[in-house]
Order: C-alpha cells, then structure tokens, then sequence
C-alpha cells in the first residue's frame, strides 16, 4: 500500500474561545478535541503523524504524548505557514498526506477513509472533505465551476456576497499527494483579509497549474464541525454525546434517559448494566455486565465489576467489585478498593481503604486510611479517627470483627479477627482476636431524680 501521513493543525491560540486554556486542549465528552483528532487518525494505518504546535505546545505535546512527532510553528501566520513546519518531516517523501484541523473533533476514521479512497480513485493531487451546512457562517466555501468541479476554497471574510451563500463548505480535513503538497506551500500568499497563508489556496494553485483537484462530499455536517467558540463547543459535546450513548445502547446497555446521561468517550460498559438518569461516568470508568447505575451517581476513572448497584452516589479513582451496593447518598473517594458483595449504605464517606469481601458500612460513618477485612461489620455511625492535626494513621479491622454502633477508632489501632467493640466506644488501644472491647463510661441510674428535684425546686 502506499505510505501515507497525516498533519493535525493545533498551533492556534483559539482567541474566540476566550479561555485560558489553549483551544485544541478544550474537552468534548471529556477528551481533549486534539485527542479526539488524533486517536480517529491513529486508525487510519499511517506511516507518521505531525502535530504542528505553537501555542500552548509543551500541554499539546504532554497531552499527545510520543506516538506524534511535532514540528512548532512558532508565529501563527496561516494553515499553510502550519503545514510547511512539517516539511523537516514529509518534504522529501512519495505518498499521500491528510491534513487535519486539530479543532473537528467530531471527524471519524470512517469518513478519512473513505476521503483517502476517493482520493485514490480520482488519481487527484488533492481532495477536500466537503460538507453541506445549514449555517455556512464561518467556513470557507466550495467554489465549482459550471461543470461542477472544484474551482477553489473561499474563505468567509474573503468571500462575496454571492459565495456567500454556497452552503457547501470546507470541513479542514484534504488529502493531498505529499510532494505536490509541499511544492505548492510555498506559492501560496497571504494576500487576503487576514493577511494569512491559507492552506485551501493551495487547491486552487494545483487547479489553475493543471492538476486534479478533487472534493469528496460527506452527509453528516455534525461529523464535521469545528470549533471555534464556546457555542461551537457545546453542540459537539451534545453530538458527540450522543454518539457514545448511541453506541454503548447498541452494544446492549439500557439508558434509560441518554438525554441525561454523560459517558466519556473512553469509558467502557458491559451488557445489561443499566444507567438511569443524571449518570455520569468520567475519565477512565469500566463499569461491568448487570449493573445498575444512578440515578444521579457521578463515577470517575473506576473500574466496576458485574452486578453492582450504585445509586446517588459519588466514586472516584477506585475500585468496585462484583454484587456490590453502594448508596443511596455514599462516597467512595479516590485509592479505594470495595471488593465483591460489600454493602455501603446512605451517609457513609470511604477514603483510601479496602473492604474485604461481605463487609458491611450500613449508615453514617466515616471509613479512612483503613484496611477493612472480610465479613466486618461497620456499625451505624463507626468512624475512623484516621487524623490528629498534622498526621494521617492506618485503622485495621481484621476478618469477621464487628463494630457497635458510634465507636470511634482512634488510629494507628488494629481490631483483631473475630473481636467486638461495644456500641459507643473510644478505642485507642489495639484489640484482640475474639476479644470484646468496651471503652465508654458506665451507666450510673439515679432513682427517684424527678421527685428530689421538685423538692430542691420548692425549699
Ligand atoms: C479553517 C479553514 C476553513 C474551514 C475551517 C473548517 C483556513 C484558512 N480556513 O478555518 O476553510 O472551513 O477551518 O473548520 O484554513 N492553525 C495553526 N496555525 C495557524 C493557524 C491555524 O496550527 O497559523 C490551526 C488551528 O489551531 C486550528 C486549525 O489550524 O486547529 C484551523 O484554524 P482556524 O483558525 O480555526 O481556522 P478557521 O477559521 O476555522
Ligand atoms: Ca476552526
């Protein structure tokens, strides 16, 4: 097969993004939009990928990480000034290049495939992905000439009032062959509105010197979209939203309200499993077969095994096992491992601690720093006294222990397999294997308290 590369453009600022954060870096779905780009184009069976950074390019390059080489463009002078950075890279080299803007995060592999397929079969020095918008505002247009081919890309501001109205666009993603592409880059001038090196004058300098030039039309606008603003932003979140839970409902997962449910794009999800309205699964979530999630529950970078419920509850950076119920209205904060059939109920707060298999934290208590064995039982309001002001402290509680009702357990301390510890204890010192710990202060009854109180009242 013939070699083929691709250039992402995400060396711009983004100023209509108004935004501290440079614009390819702005999330949709929770990925960042230059990820997006860059993980469609990984598919395509490319020889090399160039990201063209400028600004912002030590966080692009952190973010891509070192599967792309990365050419900087240091002055922001056009699209074609961006490609050309990546001549150190391509110049020299036979094959076909696809170009894309860092900002369509909504571009598939699907659809560069096929571009690149039509590119082969028109023999074309270069094709351009074309959409039709309803609202062209903001793109450059597709000009054609009587016979219906591609003539030349007009920019918006560049355009008259007559190109203005073609709704047929330029989506910013071009196949071209390599060496003709670099040829033409540098005969391309900024004599224009603003001034720039556009990239789409390079289709009508190969046209007007004799070369095909050709334009592949895709169906879906939403594919297409780029992000410019804030605006733009949030209908590519609700398209790419609905992408994901379109294919994870077609992958055999129940969500009961997808207009209300918010998956990340990497998130993994098993057969069955339910999601009820207002879910949120963030990051890095796998979440097993036959679970049921939500409503309202909010789960970030966590694995969850097989037939979990999780209901109004918050899981961050941890993992669930199987047959496992948490909430309503739990906690489970980040480097926590719940293993299989652990029941946390309403109230409960876990940090940095494991539960063993069985065990149970049924109502209000605070669980942290803590190793919690298998069939413990937490009782109602158990807290770990886990901090003294400066310093955090390891809590054990060893297989089968039970703790009573409103016990505090003032770390470092260990509860031994088997023991017990009454209701309303401070324990401050380890307890034994099997042992019974009561650390409170006896009843005292005072008999007849009333009536002697009324005497006092009346003398
Ligand atoms: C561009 C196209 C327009 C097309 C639209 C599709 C040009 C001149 N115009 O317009 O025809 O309809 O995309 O979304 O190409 N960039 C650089 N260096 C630069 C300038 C831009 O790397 O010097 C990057 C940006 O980071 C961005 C991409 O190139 O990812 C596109 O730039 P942008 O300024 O957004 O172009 P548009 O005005 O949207
Ligand atoms: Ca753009």
């Amino acid at each position: 097969m013939e070699n083929r590369y691709a250039v992402i453009l995400a060396a711009g600022k983004g100023t209509r993004m108004k935004s501290k954060l440079y614009k390819v870096l702005h999330s949709v779905c929770g990925k960042p939009m230059v990820q997006h780009v860059f993980d469609e184009a990984s598919k395509l069976n490319l020889n090399k990928i160039v990201t063209i950074v400028g600004h912002g390019a030590e966080d692009v390059q952190a973010q891509l990480g070192d599967k792309s080489e990365y050419a900087i463009q240091e002055e922001q002078l056009g699209t074609a000034h961006a490609v050309i950075q990546a001549k150190d890279f391509l110049e020299d080299k036979e094959g076909t290049t696809v170009v894309i803007c860092g900002d369509t995060p909504l571009i598939t592999a699907e659809t560069m495939e096929a571009l690149l397929t039509h590119h082969e079969e028109m023999h074309a020095k270069a094709t351009i992905l074309t959409a039709g918008a309803e609202d062209p505002t903001g793109y450059g247009r597709i000009v054609r000439n009587q016979e219906g081919h591609v003539e030349k890309i007009v920019e918006h501001k560049d355009a008259s009032e007559e190109e203005r109205k073609i709704t047929e666009i330029n989506t910013g993603t071009y196949c071209f062959d390599n060496k003709a592409l670099f040829e033409t880059l540098s005969k391309v001038s900024n004599d224009n509105v603003q001034g720039e090196y556009y990239l789409p004058d390079v289709i009508e300098i190969l046209k007007n010197g004799g070369e095909i030039v050709s334009a592949y039309q895709t169906s879906s606008f939403e594919e297409t979209i780029g992000i410019n603003d804030r605006v733009a932003l949030s209908q590519a979140e609700a398209w790419m939203k609905k992408r994901i839970n379109t294919a994870h409902m077609r992958n055999g997962v129940t969500i009961i309200d997808p207009e209300n449910t918010y998956i990340s794009a990497d998130a993994v999800i098993g057969r069955d499993t339910i999601l009820y309205p207002g879910t949120i699964l963030s990051g890095n979530a796998s979440i097993g077969e036959d679970c049921e999630i939500g409503p309202n529950s909010e789960i970030k970078d966590s694995s969850v095994g097989d037939r979990t419920v999780i209901r109004q509850s918050v899981v961050h950076s941890s993992s669930v096992g199987n047959e496992v119920k948490i909430g309503p209205f739990a906690h489970i904060r980040p480097k926590s491992a719940i293993s299989d059939e652990v029941k946390i109920g309403n109230f409960v707060e876990i940090k940095k601690t494991s539960m063993g298999a069985g065990s149970k934290a049924s109502h209000l208590s605070y669980i942290g720093d803590a190793e919690i064995g298998a069939d413990v039982n937490l009782g109602c309001g158990s807290i770990t006294v886990n901090y003294d002001g400066k310093n955090k402290f390891l809590t054990k509680v060893e297989d089968g222990a039970f703790i009573g009702c409103n016990s505090n357990l003032v770390a470092p301390v260990t509860v031994g397999k088997g023991a017990y510890v009454a209701a309303g204890s401070t324990i401050t010192e380890n307890v034994p294997g099997n042992g019974l710990s009561i650390a409170r202060a006896r009843q005292v009854n005072k008999e007849n308290y009333v009536e002697r109180l009324s005497m006092n009242k009346n003398s």
